[in-house]
């Protein structure tokens, strides 16, 4: 099977990302929450494929259908692994009558929405699918210190390779804007001829103080539980995880 790059990109940026792999596993395995478990902005299923392999039931809903591709031939190879894919926008969904114990959101999901707005709107739908006493966790990352295009900063580019293509992602710059940051990279493809494709990417991150969301959240008629973290590692910044009870 041949990658489409989009999904490759993915892969590349977020796929070696472990470090909250165990809190998604401690909040899934809580004997408290029933079943099945939705991991919003999924992916091509880091945490998804992780909770399954568990014996987690698992929905995974992502606005990008080519990544949920990836995810489903992925948990094909896995044996009595499946997980139920929806393509839909965080920002208002609705996935029938199904309710969750646990809803998900890593990686800083819900700062890519957009504004309060659309965080409201992604709250009162999490808050319409989650079965009583169902809880939301979500994890944000604001402590990013900015850098710009030319200073010399020690970080090593995320890479792959795949079929004899290296892939090689290096952040650029973060730059500040007045209610987030946007983070570029510089993306690099080189084939076993040693051809190269250089490329740009950038993504504008809201940024979401924890006490922030909770308060969004307060608003939207959950409650707020004590918050949980991500410890950062060499290569990666570490998260305050907010978590919800409907
Ligand atoms: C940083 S990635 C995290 C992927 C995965 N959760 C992980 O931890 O590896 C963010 C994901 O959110 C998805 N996404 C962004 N905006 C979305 C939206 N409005 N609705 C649903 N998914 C969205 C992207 O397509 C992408 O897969």
């Amino acid at each position: 099977m041949t990658l489409a790059d989009p999904v490759v990109w993915h892969d590349v940026e977020c796929g070696s990302y472990s470090a909250d792999l165990p809190l998604w596993r401690d909040l899934a395995g809580d004997p408290t929450s029933t079943p099945p478990i939705l991991d919003l902005g999924a992916g091509t299923g880091r945490v998804s494929l992780d909770l399954a392999q568990a014996g987690h039931q698992v929905h995974a809903l992502d606005v990008d259908a080519g990544l949920l591709a990836a995810l489903r031939e992925r948990a094909a190879q896995l044996p009595g692994v499946r997980v139920q894919t929806h393509v839909a926008d965080a920002r208002d969904f609705d996935l029938g009558d199904v309710r969750f114990g646990l809803i998900l959101a890593p990686m800083q999901t819900v700062q890519l929405l957009g504004g309060a707005e659309a965080r409201g709107s992604m709250l009162a739908a999490v808050r319409r699918h989650l079965a009583p006493g169902g809880r939301f966790a979500a994890a944000l990352a604001n402590t990013v210190e900015g850098f710009e295009e030319g200073d010399v900063v020690a970080t090593v580019p995320d890479m792959r390779e795949i079929d004899g293509v290296v892939y090689a992602s290096l952040p650029t710059a973060i730059r500040a804007e007045p209610d987030g940051f946007v983070l570029a990279r510089r993306r690099e493809k080189v084939d076993a001829r040693g051809r190269r494709e250089v490329s740009g990417d950038e993504i504008r991150l809201d940024l979401v103080p924890a006490g922030t969301l909770e308060a969004e959240a307060r608003a939207a008629g959950l409650t707020v539980l004590p918050r949980r973290a991500v410890a950062e590692t060499d290569d990666h910044v570490g998260s305050e995880v907010v978590v919800l009870r409907g």
